[in-house]
């Protein structure tokens, strides 16, 4: 896929549904009793895949309509007949050897070659301490890997990474042990998982432990069906709105952003730098506060970003890291070497695609600093089949002085599909090359 610089952009466009909540979804509609009514619901590679596994655990799945879906939950899940495969999803996986393990059966989950190289251990090291028995396929740590599950015992949990897809697996799987599970986190993580249980009908409770937080709930709480409405997603709405502020000339809306507090660093992070970004018509939808988001060309200038917002923007750094490229002076994005663990080594390949784009980039161990200034383009980047870093350098590729193309566009689909028509629409010289 070729970038060209050239045109401005203009328009308003709807975000695709939020990744997280649309996987939570899923899971929590196949592991409660009764019918869950999804509008909204992301159509992305990621989202399928767990939509194929929770049918493999037994709920009915149906598509009703564009983004509306329904999930016929059984209460519970029974041992597939086939290898659960997640395909390029982090989310999906984890979450669903969290919620696996609270039931008498025995699954073999794998992924693509991406998330084949990403560490489960944070995951089935705690739902092994409460009881779930895992056989590595092929090497400890990666997937393939077997989980048997049932008869959980409740775990405290202590987490050294703020991270929501540990804090949720441990939290699906206390659902079904005996006894309190309580996750402790030192940075607050995005909290879908605890308000859709409560959706469900589950009580979980929430509150400040220390200098950090702690989610408890009790096991042996059933969930019940409901309705959900998805809202947009603010990690894909990053992109247009990212476009909009470094093209010249431009102003791009998107609406229907969510406004989860815990994950709007990113917005926060540009409105410190300068950015033009205005939020209208605040309301409520599907339990969480959503807005429209206008993006207008702005003139930025780097900053340091705050280590504490890194667990509120963990996926924004990529394109953080583009639109720096156009900021003056040296941004500076530390604490983040959970970004090295994501669906690539996201550090090292905004390094690699930025310089190969002329941008001065300074890696290090556990961030980056990226310094502004004229951004030649003209490179071909390689993505490591990484949706994110692919979008981030096409958006760069719209405001360089010359074209940038990205190696495997096909994987945009994981987390935003219709992501290059929307670009095209707003008026983006984007095609494939
Ligand atoms: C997610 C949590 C984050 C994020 C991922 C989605 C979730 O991962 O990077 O894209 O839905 O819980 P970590 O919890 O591992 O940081």
């Amino acid at each position: 896929m070729t970038v060209r610089p050239g045109p401005s952009l203009n328009g308003s466009v709807r975000a695709p549904g939020d990744k997280s909540i649309s996987h939570r979804s899923l899971i929590l509609g196949a592991m409660a009793t009764g019918t869950t009514e999804i509008e909204g619901l992301l159509e992305g590679e990621d989202i399928l895949a767990t939509a194929r596994a929770v049918e493999a655990f037994g709920a009915t799945v149906t598509r009703l309509g564009a983004g509306r879906w329904r999930v016929e939950g059984r209460g519970g899940f029974v041992t597939p007949d086939q290898i659960i495969d997640c395909g390029n999803a982090g989310t999906g996986v984890r979450l669903l050897m969290g919620a696996a393990a609270g039931y008498p059966i025995t699954v073999t989950f794998d992924g693509d070659a991406s998330l084949r190289k990403r560490p489960m251990k944070r995951v089935t090291g705690p739902l092994a301490e409460m009881g779930a028995y895992l056989d590595w396929q092929a090497e400890e740590d990666r997937l393939p890997v077997t989980l048997s599950g049932g008869s959980l015992n409740a775990i405290d949990y202590e987490q050294t990474v703020a991270s929501a897809q540990i804090k949720s697996a441990i939290l699906l799987a206390g659902l079904n042990a005996s006894g309190t599970t309580t996750v402790t986190e030192p940075e607050k993580s995005r909290d879908h998982s605890e308000r859709m249980l409560r959706a469900f009908g589950a009580e979980v409770d929430v509150g400040p432990i220390g200098g950090g937080w702690r989610v408890s709930l009790k096991g042996g709480q059933r969930l019940t069906g409901t309705a959900v409405s998805v809202p947009g997603d603010p990690s894909s709405a990053a992109f247009p709105l990212a476009a909009g502020l470094v093209v010249p000339g431009a102003e791009v809306t998107v609406e229907g952003v969510m406004l989860n507090p815990l994950r709007t660093g990113l917005f926060e992070t540009w409105i410190e730098m300068g950015a033009d970004l205005t939020i209208t018509n605040r309301r409520s939808s599907g339990g969480e506060e959503v807005g429209d988001i206008t993006a207008r060309h702005s003139r930025l200038k780097g900053i340091a970003v705050p280590e504490s917002r890194a667990a509120s923007m963990i996926d924004e750094y990529p394109i953080l890291a583009a639109t720096a490229a156009f900021a003056e002076g040296a941004t500076v994005m530390r604490g983040i070497g959970e970004m090295r663990v994501k669906e690539s080594d996201r550090i090292a390949l905004m390094a690699a695609g930025l310089t190969a784009c002329g941008v001065k980039v300074q890696e290090e161990p556990e961030g980056f600093i990226v310094t502004g200034g004229p951004v030649r383009g003209g490179a071909t980047v390689t993505t490591h089949g990484d949706h994110r870093i692919a979008m981030s350098h096409l958006v760069l590729g719209l405001a360089a002085q010359a074209a940038v193309t990205v190696d495997e566009p096909g994987m945009i689909a994981t987390s935003f599909p219709g992501f290059v028509e929307m670009m095209q629409g707003l008026g983006a010289n984007m095609e494939v090359a």
